[in-house]
């Protein structure tokens, strides 16, 4: 399973690229709408770009298919690597269809069930995004629903790469990688948690005392 950040934020970003084991990101209006009101949107998503390479979602805002067409035209003019990320509506499938006719990348996101996976895949998508954390936040099991998916791509040997998104902690990291989901975009905080571990830290800190003791009593040894 492949990690992608989930952020519009330039330092978490460049952070976490620096880290060497993430290798696309995702971003959408709302995460967008977090970061300095001042910064071009689409300046912001060159820089990030540039920071990561790889896989770059851009959501579109149209909420009808010939609207969202348009947008993934105008996404592209400015920025030809993208990944057109589209809501999983009606319009959205349709608009789906004739970007991937083009051979446009497509991330269908917004979606909570296995239909809906099933339909963004037949009409062409090149991702499909189950938002998990937004299930559970329902009472919902999302990994029952992200399981369900990953049985259903196997079985009808589906093409379309699966991303848990919306992630909210690290138990959802492993349960998405032993359900199969090709890639989870992860938020900042959370790709830290998962890999920090306070054994890590008190072992690393016994080490390096250990080698420092070692370092004096030798300076001593040499000394008698
Ligand atoms: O990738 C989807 C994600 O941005 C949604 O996450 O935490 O807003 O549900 P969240």
């Amino acid at each position: 399973m492949q990690f992608y950040v989930d952020s519009a934020n330039i330092d978490h970003i460049r952070h976490a690229a620096a880290l060497g084991f993430i290798s696309g990101v995702t971003t959408n209006p709302s995460l967008l709408a977090k970061e300095d009101p001042h910064i071009d949107p689409k300046i912001r998503i060159l820089e990030i770009h540039k920071l990561v390479g790889g896989h770059l979602s851009v959501e579109v805002i149209s909420t009808d298919f010939k609207g969202m067409v348009k947008e993934a035209e105008d996404i592209l003019d400015w920025f030809p690597e993208a990944t057109i990320k589209i809501p999983t509506i009606p319009e959205g499938l349709a608009a789906c269809k004739i970007l991937s006719k083009q051979n446009i990348p497509t991330n269908l996101t917004l979606i909570f069930s296995p239909t809906q996976a099933m339909a963004a895949e037949n009409a062409g998508a090149t991702y499909v995004s189950l938002f998990m954390g937004r299930l559970d936040d329902i009472s919902f099991d999302s990994i029952n629903v992200l399981k369900d998916i990953c049985e259903i791509w196997d079985v009808q040997g589906y093409e379309s790469q699966i991303i848990a998104a919306s992630i909210r902690n690290p138990i959802h990291l492993i349960e998405a990688a032993k359900a199969g989901a090709h890639i989870a975009t992860v938020p900042y905080n959370v790709l830290m948690q998962s890999i920090r571990h306070p054994l890590t830290d008190i072992g690393l800190k016994q080490f390096l005392d250990d080698y420092d003791r070692l370092q004096t009593e030798r300076q001593k040894a040499i000394i008698l």
